[in-house]
């Protein structure tokens, strides 16, 4: 007999067994992965995650991430989906898309009118409520990886790798107004912040900064992910274009001793391309081009929102349904697709 409930506070290592079935790219063990949503997300707590058990054992898991995205220039409240698994014998009978639904009405009655997961499966969420909202990646390429394609100023520009005991409080001022610009990221508290500082890496990371006067301007992080390497976020001072540029060209250019790079993937064929969110920032692209930074965007399928509760959404959001508005057009208005980003430091 199945039975739907949530986690028990006592249950986590339950949790990481059965998420230990899941096999992942890029070398992890499902349970040391997922293990990190558990121990370094603070946000976690047994009662966000939907679990169903069968004979005392837990065969199927969908796990709530309590968020807030900047969407119409508020902070809504969203329950992001992650963690949705389900034992290879149990598949097939509605266990998952039970689950997806009971968290749904949790999230519902928890005042989260609006929910985001990033899928592959797009056929089967979508059956289940929600719909892809298509934005775009931007592929970068150095045009002459190697050569001197660097801006002059480059060279007096200071940077180095991220020191949280002393850049964290400038770099979470500069996020605050960089990111505050952008449609559909994450609103980070205290919390927020340090889910996305733990769990931004695929464990590892480039965090770098570039400093004016000893102070930070602008910074990047970069990980790799599925074998890609990924800008993961980035952020700049108002007048601080050049040095943004500078990093992401740095981010780019292959190194001897890499850290990121893998045996599979040397430094050089890693370095060769960077997918990024689209950029958003006409200043960079510029100081992009002028570093012979080729930019390419590509289609992004991977989110889905499902509304929840669309009078609950309008007012999180500062407005009303309109007249004759359905819940897919309210989220339109609100958050139209071709302006949609999401950093991935913060995926779940
Ligand atoms: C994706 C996953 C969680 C689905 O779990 P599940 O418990 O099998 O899910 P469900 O049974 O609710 O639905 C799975 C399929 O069975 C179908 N189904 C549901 N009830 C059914 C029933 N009674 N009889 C037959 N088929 C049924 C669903 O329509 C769905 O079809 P689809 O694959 O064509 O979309 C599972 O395949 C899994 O763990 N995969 C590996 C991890 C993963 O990929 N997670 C999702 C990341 S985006």
């Amino acid at each position: 007999m199945l039975h739907v409930r949530t986690l028990r506070p006592s249950e986590r290592e339950a949790l990481l067994d059965l998420l230990d079935g899941w096999e992942l790219p890029d070398g992890w063990r499902g349970r040391t992965f997922f293990r990190r949503y558990v121990e370094e997300d603070p946000t976690f707590a047994a009662e966000n995650v939907w679990v169903a058990e069968r004979d005392s054992r837990l065969v199927s898991c969908v796990q709530i991430f309590p968020r807030r995205l900047r969407i119409g220039g508020h902070a809504v409240p969203v329950g992001g989906i992650g963690s949705v698994f389900t034992r290879p014998e149990e598949r097939a009978s509605g266990v998952a898309s039970g689950l997806l639904e009971r968290a749904a009405n949790a999230m519902r009655e928890r005042g989260m009118p609006l929910s985001l997961l990033f899928a592959s499966r797009f056929d089967f969420y979508g059956r289940l409520g929600w719909t892809s909202w298509p934005g775009s990646r931007t592929l970068l390429r150095l045009a002459a990886p190697g050569a001197a394609a660097r801006d002059d100023d480059d060279e007096r520009i200071e940077r180095r790798t991220f020191d949280a005991t002393c850049d964290l409080a400038t770099i979470r001022r500069i996020h605050e107004i960089y990111t505050g610009k952008r449609h559909g990221t994450v609103v980070r508290d205290d919390a927020c912040w340090k889910a996305a500082l733990r769990n931004g890496g695929n464990p590892n990371e480039e965090f770098v900064v570039a400093l004016r006067s000893g102070v930070p301007v602008a910074y990047a992080r970069a990980a790799v992910i599925s074998g890609f390497l990924v800008l993961t976020e980035f952020g700049r001072e108002p007048d601080a274009a050049t040095e943004l540029a500078a990093l992401v060209h740095d981010i780019l250019t292959p190194r001897a001793a890499d850290p990121l790079a893998r045996t599979d993937r040397p430094s050089s064929a890693l370095r060769a391309l960077g997918v990024a969110p689209p950029l958003f920032d006409p200043a960079l692209t510029a100081a992009l081009h002028t570093r012979a930074v080729s930019l390419d965007a590509i289609a992004d399928p991977n989110a889905m929102f499902r509304v929840l509760d669309a009078p609950g959404l309008a007012a999180a959001a500062g407005t009303q349904l309109g007249p004759g508005e359905d819940a897919a057009a309210l989220l339109r208005r609100l958050l139209p697709p071709a302006c949609f980003s999401h950093w991935l430091a913060d995926r779940f």
